[in-house]
């Protein structure tokens, strides 16, 4: 069932559009279009654990407490950026490697300039390899009570600037690839990618995609530093992922293999 547009949202979001692309890949999935909602992941996972583990697109042009990987936040004003999670009963082998698949299927839908920092940001690389950060994924899991587990899979994308308050480094926006780029219309194009690879990796796990990944990876070869958030960094030299979508790193003590959450990323 797909539920009609919110009256007072700014924007006209393409509900019927969504769910006519949707549903045949899903059936018994719905979409949902909120004015203003805290967060379109936590909303999900409420429902999930409330044990309602029906698939669901959950799209709202306004978060009030948008939330981001280690408990970061996500700001974003309306219109400026595409905020959304899809909600789907999942029974995976291993769930290593889920936030990759789902960022080759959003870089792949949207333009051959967007790569991947491992785990979990889509980023917009210019000619000399340099990248600033276009999105974001946010992937979480509930059980749903007496169901089956749920993955909410969270998108943040920037479409348009906006000054963000307290944001010191410059964020890309999908309009410097694609002047007048809308929400409604980039959430229509990226939607069902997304659910496609998401029912792929739930068949077939991670390996399958290693060479996509590979050639949307955008930290390949290059120098990074590995920051625990406990306190604590490294340096080496990126050189890819793993069959489990573990990022592989050089460093002067031998290869590590990095598949912790609680380390974050950065090109030196
Ligand atoms: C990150 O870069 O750390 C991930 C950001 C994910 C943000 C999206 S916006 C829609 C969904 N709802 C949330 O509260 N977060 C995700």
């Amino acid at each position: 069932m797909s539920l009609p547009v919110a009256p007072t949202t700014m924007l006209r979001w393409p509900a019927e559009e969504l769910w006519e692309a949707l549903q045949p890949l899903c059936p018994g999935l719905s979409v949902e279009v909120a004015t203003e909602v805290d967060s379109t992941s936590s909303r999900l996972l409420e429902r999930a654990r409330a044990g309602d583990a029906s698939p669901c697109l959950l799209v709202a042009e306004r978060q009030t407490a948008g939330r981001g990987r280690l408990g970061r936040s996500w700001e974003a004003s309306p219109g400026a950026s595409l905020t959304f999670s899809l909600a789907l009963p999942l029974a995976p082998r291993a769930w290593s490697g889920l936030s990759l698949v789902a960022g080759v299927a959003l870089a792949e839908a949207l333009h051959e300039r967007v790569r991947l920092k491992w785990p979990n940001d889509l980023w917009l690389v210019d000619g000399a390899g340099q990248g600033r950060k276009l999105g974001g994924i946010l992937i979480e899991t509930a059980q749903a009570a007496g169901g089956p587990r749920v993955a909410v899979v969270g998108v943040g994308l920037n479409i348009r600037q906006e000054a963000i308050a307290g944001e010191t480094t410059s964020r890309a926006s999908l309009d410097e690839l694609e002047s007048g780029a809308q929400a409604p219309a980039t959430l229509l194009r990226i939607a069902a990618p997304l659910l496609r690879v998401l029912q792929a990796f739930e068949r077939e796990g991670f390996a399958p995609w290693m060479a996509r990944y590979a050639a949307r990876d955008a930290l390949a070869g290059r120098s990074i530093r590995l920051l625990q958030h406990q306190g604590g960094s490294s340096e080496g030299q990126a050189l890819g992922v793993d069959e489990q979508g573990a990022l592989l790193v050089q460093t002067a003590a031998g290869l590590q293999t990095i598949t912790s959450a609680e380390v974050s990323v950065r090109p030196c």
